[in-house]
C-alpha cells in the first residue's frame, strides 16, 4: 500500500524508536551517491516539514483497531508514532466496557457496537473510524455529546459499483447468466434472438452522484448514449444529457439504472406505474438501495415480458450473514421466492461495492482521517461532527517558541467564542497572537480550532487550564 500520511518526526522515547533505528541502519549501508541524494532530500523535507503536533499533557496516543480492519492503516499509524493494538475479532459490549477506557481512537467495521454505555466508558476516546460505509453501529449522538468525532468512508467503492453495473448491462443484453445456468444443468441453448450489442443503446441513470457519474463515462466508452435524471442540476460528463423528469428518462432509455440514496422521496420510487412507463423490452438495474424498487411489481413486469431483464443487488431486507437457504420467502418476505422464478433476472447478494480495491481505499481514507484528527484536529468529512480545518502550522525557526493549536469542543451556546478570545488576549496570562481561527457547529455541538503563535510550555499550560474549565467545555486538546 502506498503511504497515505505524512510521517511526523519521531517522538523521543516511544516504543517505535527501535523500528526507526533499524531503518537508519539500513540507509547507512546504501551507496555514497544514494546517501548524498537521500541527505539532500531529507534536508529539503526537514526545511518544509510542518511542525509536528504533539498532544499537551497526554501520554502516547493509543489506537484500538478491531475486526481486522486494514493492515495498511495499522502499519501507517504505527509508523506515525501511535501505539496500535490490532485485533481480528469484534469486541463484545462487555469487552469494550473493560478495555476501551485506555484508548484515544478506535477503528471498527460493522460488528462492534459503540452504544451510549460504551461511549460513556470511553473516557479518553477522541475519535472513531468506521472502516466501512454505514455508521449504524455507533450511537452518533452520544459520541458527539462526548466530543468524539466519527469518520467513515461512504464513497470508496463507487468505482466498484460502476464496474458491476457495466458488467450487468452486457450480461442482461446477451442473456448469458440464464445461458450459463442452463448449461450447468446440461442444456445447450445457442440463441441470438433477443440478444443485443450495447453499442448505440441508451443508458438512463437515475441519480448522477459519485456512482452515476463514473458509470456515465464508462458507458460512453462502450458507445452508449447516456441520459440522466437528478433532483439537482449537475454538469454532464462527456456527451451525457440531463433530462427534466423521471418519466422522460424511463420512456427514453433502453437500460435504466438506479443510483439514488435511501430517502423518504426515493422509497418505492420505481413501482408498477414507473415500470409501465419504461420501453417494452428495456432493462432495469438496481444497485442502490433495496427500498427504491417495488420488487413484486418488477417480477410482474419481467414475467409479462414487458421488461426484457433486470439486475438486483440490494433488497428491502437482507440476511445478516452468509449461508445456505437464507434468500427465501420464509426468511426475507415473499419477494425472494417471486424473484427466483423470473427470466433474465440477475440476483447478486449486495456485492456492488465488495472488492479488494474498495477495501483498500476504505483503509486509506479512514486511516488518514484518524491520523489527521489526532495529529492536527482536522474533522473535514466527519459523519456527525462540526467540520473544521486549518493550514498546518509551519515549523518554528531556531530560538523561536512553538505555535500551539487549540482544539476546543463545546456546547453551541452564545458567548463561547468571546470567552475563549478573552482568555487568549488576557494581559495577565499573556497577550497571544491568534494567527488563524475557525469554528463550526452542528446539532448543538461546536468545534473551535485556533493557532496561537510564539507560546512557551508555561503559556500552553495556563491556556489549557483556563479553556478546559469554561462552562460549556466538552473537550479541550492542545497540540504543540
Ligand atoms: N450495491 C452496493 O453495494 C452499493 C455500494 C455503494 C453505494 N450504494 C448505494 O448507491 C446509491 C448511490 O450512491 P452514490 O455514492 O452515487 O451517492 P451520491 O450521494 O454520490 O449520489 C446520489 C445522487 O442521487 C441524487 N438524488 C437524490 N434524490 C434523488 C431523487 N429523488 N431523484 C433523483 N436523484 C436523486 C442526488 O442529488 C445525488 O446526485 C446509494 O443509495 C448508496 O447507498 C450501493
Amino acid at each position: 500500500m502506498s503511504n497515505f500520511i505524512p510521517i511526523p518526526t519521531p517522538r523521543s522515547g516511544s516504543p517505535h524508536d527501535a523500528v526507526r533505528a533499524s531503518r537508519v541502519d539500513a540507509a547507512s549501508s546504501a551507496s555514497p551517491k544514494a546517501l548524498v541524494n537521500r541527505n539532500i532530500l531529507a534536508a529539503a523535507l526537514e526545511q518544509y516539514k510542518p511542525s509536528t503536533n504533539q498532544p499537551f499533557r497526554t501520554e502516547q496516543l493509543r489506537i484500538l483497531l478491531l475486526e481486522n480492519v486494514s493492515q495498511g492503516a495499522a502499519t501507517q499509524l504505527r509508523e506515525a508514532g501511535f501505539h496500535v493494538d490490532h485485533f481480528a475479532k469484534a469486541w463484545s459490549e462487555e469487552e469494550l466496557l473493560q478495555g476501551i477506557g485506555q484508548y484515544h481512537a478506535i477503528g471498527i467495521r460493522s460488528k462492534t457496537k459503540l452504544t451510549s454505555k460504551v461511549i460513556k466508558a470511553a473516557s479518553k476516546l477522541l475519535v472513531v473510524g468506521c472502516f466501512c460505509i454505514g455508521t449504524n453501529q455507533v450511537d452518533l449522538g452520544a459520541a458527539a455529546e462526548s466530543g468524539i468525532c466519527v469518520f467513515n468512508s461512504p464513497y470508496a467503492n463507487s468505482r466498484s459499483v460502476a464496474e458491476l453495473v457495466i458488467s450487468q448491462v452486457i450480461a442482461l443484453s446477451r442473456q448469458y447468466v440464464d445461458r450459463s445456468n442452463e448449461l450447468k444443468q446440461g442444456t445447450w441453448n445457442k440463441v441470438s434472438s433477443g440478444c443485443w450489442e450495447v453499442r448505440g443503446k441508451t443508458l438512463g441513470i437515475v441519480g448522477y452522484g459519485h456512482i452515476g457519474s463514473q458509470l456515465s463515462v464508462l458507458a460512453e466508452a462502450m458507445g452508449m448514449s447516456v441520459l440522466y435524471y437528478d433532483v439537482l442540476p449537475i454538469m454532464p460528463l462527456g456527451q451525457a444529457r440531463q433530462v427534466e423528469s423521471l418519466e422522460q428518462l424511463l420512456s427514453s432509455s433502453d437500460f435504466v439504472t438506479l443510483h439514488v440514496p435511501e430517502l423518504p422521496e426515493t422509497k418505492n420510487m420505481i413501482g408498477a406505474k414507473e415500470l409501465a412507463c419504461m420501453r417494452k423490452g428495456a432493462y432495469l438495474l438496481n444497485n442502490a438501495r433495496g427500498t427504491v424498487v417495488q420488487l413484486e411489481a418488477l417480477a410482474d413486469a419481467l414475467n409479462s415480458k414487458h421488461l426484457a431483464g433486470a439486475a438486483v443487488d440490494v433488497y428491502p431486507s437482507e440476511p445478516k450473514g452468509n449461508g445456505a437457504n437464507l434468500f427465501t420467502g420464509a426468511e426475507l418476505g415473499p419477494f425472494a421466492d417471486k424473484l427466483r422464478q423470473c427470466p433474465n433476472l440477475i440476483l447478486t447478494p449486495h456485492i456492488g461495492g465488495s472488492t479488494e480495491e474498495a477495501q483498500r481505499m476504505i483503509g486509506i481514507e479512514v486511516g488518514t482521517a484518524l491520523f489527521k484528527y489526532l495529529s492536527y484536529g482536522t474533522s473535514i468529512n466527519a459523519v456527525q461532527f462540526p467540520e473544521v480545518d486549518l493550514r498546518i502550522p509551519a515549523k518554528p525557526k531556531e530560538g523561536e517558541n512553538r505555535q500551539a493549536r487549540i482544539l476546543h469542543v463545546h456546547k453551541d451556546e452564545p458567548g463561547v467564542l468571546k470567552e475563549i478570545n478573552t482568555i487568549l488576549s488576557d494581559e495577565n496570562t499573556g497577550h497571544f497572537n491568534v494567527s488563524k481561527q475557525y469554528s463550526d457547529s452542528r446539532d448543538g455541538i461546536a468545534y473551535l480550532m485556533a493557532d496561537v503563535t510564539d507560546v512557551s510550555e508555561h503559556d500552553i499550560g495556563s491556556i489549557f487550564d483556563r479553556i478546559s474549565s469554561t462552562k460549556h467545555n466538552i473537550l479541550t486538546r492542545i497540540l504543540h
